[in-house]
């Protein structure tokens, strides 16, 4: 493993209080989630991102927090956090976790008092207005659940600014001691042992808020200076930040010094996440060649971090509106799928249609392009989503273990669960779940550790360079490679239903007894890359030679 960890490793995301329940009071927990250590282990996941896990009133699944210093009591207590850090680290997995510091919960001591009095030590910490800001109506982050981004306190007697929900007052940047806040929260988590940070919302965080001011000045230097913070503390913690920005923006959130990365070292590739989902319901690799060839070039030690889903909706915003709508038309048909006017809240099995060989296709595209891949929990194993709940919850149901009552979730009766798990149709734990995948070698769950345990024998997928090998292709073929000090991999993945036949053949020059380390079956062998067939939705992750640095 190169210095670089972040380059190489497998993220996998999950929320505490859906993964695994020890206690049987229907809600997961951090000794849950211990329990499950070995399993992910198996699967090849090297570093956890966990959801938010502070005390909070879990209006918006904790993304609003009211104490950044402790552990929720639903999940655990400091000690069990402890001590899931040490049992991951036993098994060579690191922990991040969200650091939502945009904003606190309403219910905050430091909003309540900021709200008791202008005299309050804490007033100063939130964005207050006297009267009533014209851009009230502008800016808001869920359309349809939030209509305006300043509301009028009763008690404050003025406005305060959100840029999310109502009951998600923004914290003002602009105050210092907010900032050395932020880091003393940063520095409590890295001395307890955690590997680094998702930050939340990242382009909301910098913003220097001005009442009336849509769009207001970006503080970018705060990431500098946080990124200091926390390489001083400890030098290969990571900040993986979510900044949901247009293409050129993205550059300055990394930044540049020298050549070199000095504010975040990974960002959410969302362009890409828009693009594949593109590129999968027209079965044409077209938007994903546009997106390795369009997005910006990152300053060293700057890395992507890839995904297919996470615990949002599918965000399509960046996308054209034709675009989406053949988003829209194969994989969210029905209104009740779409969320915001701008996203799809299922999973991805269910939006292609429980097919396994597509499951695989996209899955082995996401792991091969450039940049770290980031995994939700269930998704190796091919769950659904369940429309009857509200929002994204559809998508955030209890991990599905066994066969057993709550699908092996919790011992709690039914009722008492966080939120109901899937037991009905085809992505019923009866048919999905842990236990049945790991007895079957051709299980989705043994592939995802085959296709993980190759990743991982491909360095340079994560820390090599990515292009596409733009030579005549079959329609719905894309061909790329990664190249990197230890060698070279070449990729196939046919997106059409079409077979095809891929001619490589100009790359036989740097051929030394290439193979194929992954592929949907059997093709023998590869000879002089000249007649590489490919079935429909089928992919091939060639080894095309073996580099001298190791
Ligand atoms: C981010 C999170 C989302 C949350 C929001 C507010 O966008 O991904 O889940 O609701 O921030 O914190």
């Amino acid at each position: 493993m190169g210095d670089r960890w972040y380059s190489e490793a497998v993220i996998y995301c999950l929320d505490v209080d859906t993964f695994a329940d020890s206690d049987g009071d229907g809600v997961g927990d951090i000794r849950g989630l211990i329990g499950r250590l070995d399993y992910l282990a198996r699967l090849g996941v090297t570093c956890l991102w966990l959801h938010p896990i502070h005390p909070s009133p879990n209006r918006d699944d904790g993304y609003d927090a009211t104490d950044f210093y402790n552990v929720s009591p639903r999940l655990g207590t400091l000690g069990d956090f402890a001590e899931l850090l040490h049992q991951a680290a036993n098994r060579g997995i690191r922990v991040i976790m969200d650091l939502v510091v945009n904003h606190t919960s309403d219910e905050h001591p430091w909003f309540q008092s900021a709200r008791s009095s202008p005299d309050s030590p804490y007033r100063d910490w939130y964005v207050w207005s006297e009267t009533e800001p014209p851009d009230r109506y502008q800016g808001m982050v869920f359309p349809g659940e939030q209509n305006e981004t300043w509301s009028y306190d009763r008690t404050a007697k003025a406005w305060y600014y959100h840029r999310f929900y109502k009951f998600q007052p923004d914290l003002n940047m602009a105050n210092p001691e907010v900032r050395a806040e932020v880091k003393k929260i940063m520095s409590f988590w890295l001395q307890l042992g955690v590997a680094g940070f998702r930050m939340d919302a990242v382009p909301f965080i910098i913003e220097l808020t001005e009442a009336g001011n849509p769009s207001s000045p970006k503080d970018l230097d705060f990431l500098t200076e946080l990124r200091q913070h926390v390489q001083w503390r400890r030098g290969d913690a990571i900040l993986l930040a979510e900044a949901n920005v247009e293409p050129d923006q993205l550059p300055v959130y990394f930044g540049d010094s020298g050549g070199s990365a000095n504010r975040l070292h990974m960002l959410f590739d969302f362009m890409l996440n828009g693009r594949l989902m593109l590129a999968l319901a027209r079965q044409d690799p077209e938007p994903v060649i546009e997106a390795l060839r369009d997005t910006p070039a990152l300053p060293v030690g700057g890395q992507w971090a890839t995904f297919l889903r996470n615990h949002d909706e599918i965000d399509l915003s960046r996308l054209t509106a034709e675009q989406r709508n053949q988003v829209y038309e194969q994989f969210g048909p029905d209104q009740e799928m779409r969320l915001y006017d701008r996203g799809i809240r299922r999973r991805l099995a269910s939006m292609l249609g429980n097919d396994r060989r597509r499951i695989e296709l996209a899955y082995a595209l996401q792991f091969s392009l450039r940049g770290t891949p980031v995994l939700r929990y269930g998704e190796e194993i091919g769950m659904g989503e369940d429309l009857s709940l509200p929002g994204r919850q559809a998508i955030r149901t209890p991990m599905q273990w066994s066969y057993q009552e709550n699908a092996g979730f919790s011992t709690a009766a039914p009722e008492k669960l966080v939120r109901p798990v899937i037991d009905k149709g085809e992505f019923g734990y009866q048919n999905v779940n842990v236990t049945a995948q790991r007895r079957d070698p051709r299980s989705l769950l043994a592939w995802f550790e085959r296709m993980i345990r190759t990743l991982r024998e491909a360095p340079e997928i994560g820390s090599g360079s990515t292009t596409h090998i733009d030579v005549p292709m079959p329609p719905g073929v894309l061909a790329h490679r990664a190249d990197g000090p230890t060698g070279t991999m070449v990729f196939l993945h046919n997106l059409g239903t079409e077979d095809a036949e891929v001619d490589l053949s100009l790359l036989q020059p740097e051929a030394d007894q290439p193979i194929d380390v992954l592929s949907d079956r059997g093709y023998g062998d590869v000879g002089k890359l000249e007649r590489l067939q490919l079935g429909a939705y089928g992919y091939r992750w060639i080894r095309l030679c073996r580099g001298r640095v190791r």
